[in-house]
Formats: C-alpha cells, structure tokens, sequence
C-alpha cells in the first residue's frame, strides 16, 4: 500500500495511475488531512503542488513520522518542499522550466535510476528551482538547465525529483516509479482486480452485515459493477432502482432493465420520464436543466427508497476521478456527493450511510473489475452517457418531440457504428440536436427542418478529446439513413472539435 500525500498538482491523479499500472495499490490524501494510521504504508510519495515554498504560508505538513522511517519521494513540489524545509535552498529559477527536457547527468550504480536512459526525456513544469541541496542530499540527476534535477539522502530512503515521472512525457517516468516502489521500497505488486474483487467483497459484508442497501442504477458501466460486486457480498438485501428520466436512449430502459434481470439483481423500474419532462419544460439553460433533473431525480429516488423498508445504506458508483478533489480548490475531500451522478443534495432526513465500493479506482480497472465478475464484453465496453442524458444533447428547451427525434437520429448513429464495427475504436458518440431549422428539398418539396451535429470522440478520461476520423463512407450512410428515415430532420453535420477548446457535450 503506497501512499500519495497530495498537495494540489494537477498531476497527482496520474502519479496514482502509474502506480496503479505496476499492480500496486495507492492511495492519494490531501497533505492538510493525512491518514492517521500509517503503518499500512509501505512508502510515500509527495506529489507536485501549485504552491510555492517560498510563499508566506507554503503546505507543510509534519512529516517526522516518515521522511527517513518510511521509503518516501517527493515529485516537484515534494522535492522543494524536502530541500526547503531540511537546509537546503530554493529560489525562483532563471530559466524557462517547463515542458520537456532531458537528463544531462545521472549519477552511476543508483538502484532508483537503473535503466534510465542517458539522454531520458523529462517532463518539468515548475517555476522555482532547488538551488542548494538539503543537509545530507546526494545529487543523482541533472538536466542541462536544471542542477538539482534529482537527488537522495544519504542513510535514508528518500528521493527526490524535480520533473514528473508520472506524465507520459516522460519516457522512464515509469520506471523510475518502478525503482522506488520495487526495488527500494520493496512493495508487492499484487493487486490485481481479482484480489480487489475478493477483498472489497469481505468488506463489504464486514461493513453492511444484515443491513439493506439501495443503490440507483444508471446503466453505466460503474452503476453496474458496483452493484455486482454488493449482490456478490450481500445478495438479496441490495435494492437497485433504475429510474427512466425519459431523456435515456432509444429503447435503454427496456433493454437495459432485461440486462440487469439477467444478472440476477434484485432491481426495480421507475418510469418517472413525465416527472421529468414537466419539469423541464421550458427551461433553455444548460445549467438550470442539469440543476432540474438533478432535483426531481432526488424526489423519485427518495419517494422510492421510502418503499425499501430499513434501508439504511445508499450504495453509489463513484469511482476514483470523482472523488479526488484539488486540495488547493476545496481545502480537503469531502464526502459530498457529486452532482453528476444525479444524486446531489440527497435530503438529510434520509439519514442514509454512504457506500461506494469503486470509490478507490480508474475507469479501467472498473472495466477489469467487471470482468472478473463475469460481466458481458458488451456491457463493459459501453461508452459513457451523462447523466442529465439527451437533455444536454437537445440545444435549448426540451419537448417530447425533440427527444423523440434525437433518440431516433442517435440509434440510426449508434446502431451504425456497431454494425461497421466502428463501436470500440470510438469512445463516446452521440447526437446534437441544435435549434435552427434550414431550408431543404425533398422530392420537389421545400423543406425548412431540424439540422443534427454527430460526435464521436476518442479519449482516455473525457479531460482531452479529439474527433474521430470516421470513413467518409460511413457518414455518407448514416447521413442518408437519418435525413430518410428521421421526420423532421433534413441536414447531418460532423463534430470536427477538439477538447479543449470545444467539449465533448454542446452542453
Ligand atoms: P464535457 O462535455 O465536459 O464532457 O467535455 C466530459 C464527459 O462528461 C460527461 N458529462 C456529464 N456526465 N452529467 C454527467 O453524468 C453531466 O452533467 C455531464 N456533462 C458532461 C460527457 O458525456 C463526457 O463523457
């Protein structure tokens, strides 16, 4: 068990992920919140951090019960923070210091750096430089512009590193993780997704026991897992609600209730569509539509879970990237529930435990997880759907008809990207309904309809997207398909937007 002691870099996520992708388990806390119980931890890393030590009241925390006890490395900030606060000495850096580099020196026979290349490109992004080391440092590293790109401390096991090894950039970033957990550490790398299944499974029945447990089934990839993984531990006492906002996908509620029949869960339909498209008539924003949806989603959920009697746990999918918060943002994790998992603001009266069983992992080691649990290649391969559904795919104000044309023009888009065998290659795909009609002809009628944007986008996360080069031949079919088959829509256009600056969503 690693721990990351976070102090706010943008990176930090990532320093876990790699982690993650050695087999070994990770932690990240906030630096301002750290666990009280460290004797789980076999070594820490200090991540990077938007702060600077040199600012009036720079992240400190007390790190006497570590830094040369445990195995411990310090990432950018961390490796100011180790030099700052132990003799050493950091100043603002005259040089432009980020973006790629490459070492110039590293120090031979160093176990942390054993197969890094000479030339090994680095990834640096920070502004201050470490300009004398601390008391006792070795230098292991430089690059051309920065000295102190590296260094340990002698008679203890820590490092120290001024450039990110856990962004992609930088090519042996990796393995010098490796270095550290493995071979200075000596951390196991054994966890694996079905030790992860056997072991969340024990706790989950340690933690809920006899109690019954609601949970709000999405028919999302991580709805689903973590309701498999408490009917594996607690069997009939979960009670799952799949709500119909009516904003779902063509057929989604049907299809998707039979799925979850066929796995054997305990799990109840709620075809609350005109409960939400009352609401949301005549609302336009983007953000007041979200906000309504989220409000009559917590009515429905709550008037049903009224129906499980002594349910005193809520079961939700959250899964790592949730739940990692920027501790510069919010000043420490919090147990809030976010609000685009359509269960914000649950009533207090409800007075319910929170479980969240994927609260520690990545998407992809969801998808690995659910495999363990035997779940179909088909559903685990499903691409992400938001929350709020078609509503943020519907530009303005949202009627019965409109969604009725929008799930129409997303299966024919859908269906064909499954049928080319396009699907996998793609990592979410949808269509945009936009507010303008233009004039076209159809026979030798003039017509004056609804245009349509496709999207399709490859990501890893949904941070950064680009469009997807989809075969001319393709959207020639498709194209064709809506405009003939879809009534009131007479122009199909493509998406070419990258995120950033675009999003994913119009909406
Ligand atoms: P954007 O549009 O921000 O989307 O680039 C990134 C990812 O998030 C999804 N998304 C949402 N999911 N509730 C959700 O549950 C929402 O309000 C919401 N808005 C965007 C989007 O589908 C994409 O996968």
């Amino acid at each position: 068990n690693v721990l990351i002691l976070d102090f706010g870099s943008q990176y930090t996520q990532l320093i876990a992920r790699r982690v993650r992708e050695l087999n070994i388990y990770s932690e990240i806390k906030p630096y301002n919140n750290p666990p009280k119980d460290l004797s789980i931890y076999k070594a820490v890393i200090l991540s990077g951090s938007p702060h600077s030590v040199r600012e009036g009241n720079p992240p400190h925390p007390d790190l006497s019960e570590i830094k040369g006890k445990k195995p411990l490395l310090g990432v950018c900030y961390g490796a100011q923070y180790l030099a700052h606060f132990h003799g050493g000495e950091v100043g603002q850096s005259n040089t432009r210091e980020y973006g790629r580099a490459n070492l110039s020196m590293i120090k031979e026979g160093e176990p942390f750096l054993e197969g890094v290349s000479a030339n090994s490109q680095v990834w640096m992004s920070h502004s201050d430089t470490i300009k004398k080391l601390p008391e006792g440092a070795v230098r292991i590293a430089s690059t051309h512009d920065v000295e102190n790109a590296g260094y340990r401390i002698e008679g203890e096991d820590t490092y120290a590193i001024q450039f990110h090894p856990e962004v992609y950039h930088s090519t042996d970033g990796k393995k010098i993780l490796e270095n550290f957990l493995v071979k200075i550490a000596g951390v196991a790398q054994t966890w694996t997704p079905d030790a992860f299944v056997e072991t969340t499974v024990a706790d989950l029945k340690s933690k809920i026991g006899n109690d019954r447990v609601i949970l709000g089934l999405s028919g999302g990839v991580d709805s689903t897992v973590a309701a498999t993984l408490l009917h594996k531990a607690i069997g009939k006492n979960l009670h799952c609600i799949f709500v119909n906002n009516g904003l779902l996908r063509k057929n989604e509620y049907t299809d998707v209730l039979k799925q979850y029949e066929g796995l054997g869960l305990n799990v109840k339909g709620v075809d609350a569509s005109a409960r939400f498209l009352d609401a949301l008539e005549g609302e336009s924003d983007p953000e007041t539509k979200r906000k309504a949806i989220g409000r009559v989603f917590v009515e429905v959920f709550d008037d049903e879970s009224k129906l499980v009697e002594n349910a005193t746990w809520l079961a939700q999918g959250t899964i790592y990237p949730d739940v990692i918060e920027s501790v510069s943002a919010t000043g420490g994790p919090s147990a809030t529930i976010k609000s685009h998992h359509n269960v914000g603001g649950l009533p207090d009266y409800m007075k319910l435990n929170v479980v969240e069983p994927l609260r520690m992992i990545f998407k992809d080691e969801v998808r690995r997880v659910g495999a363990t649990l035997g779940l179909s290649q088909e559903l685990l391969g499903r691409h992400p759907f938001p929350g709020p559904g078609l509503a943020i795919r519907i530009l303005g104000d949202i009627t019965r008809e409109k969604v009725r044309i929008l799930q129409e023009v997303d299966h024919i888009f859908i269906k064909g990207l499954r049928d080319w065998g396009l699907y996998d290659k793609v990592w979410q795909a949808g269509a945009m309904l936009l507010p303008v009609n233009s004039v076209g002809v159809m026979g030798d009628e003039r017509t004056y309809e609804k245009c349509v944007a496709l999207r399709a986008v490859e990501s890893t996360d949904g941070m950064t997207a680009d469009w997807v080069h989809l075969p001319y031949e393709f959207m020639q079919k498709v194209s064709n398909d809506i405009i003939n088959k879809v009534k009131g829509v007479n122009r199909v256009v493509y998406d070419i937007s990258s995120k950033p600056p675009a999003t994913i969503e119009w909406e």
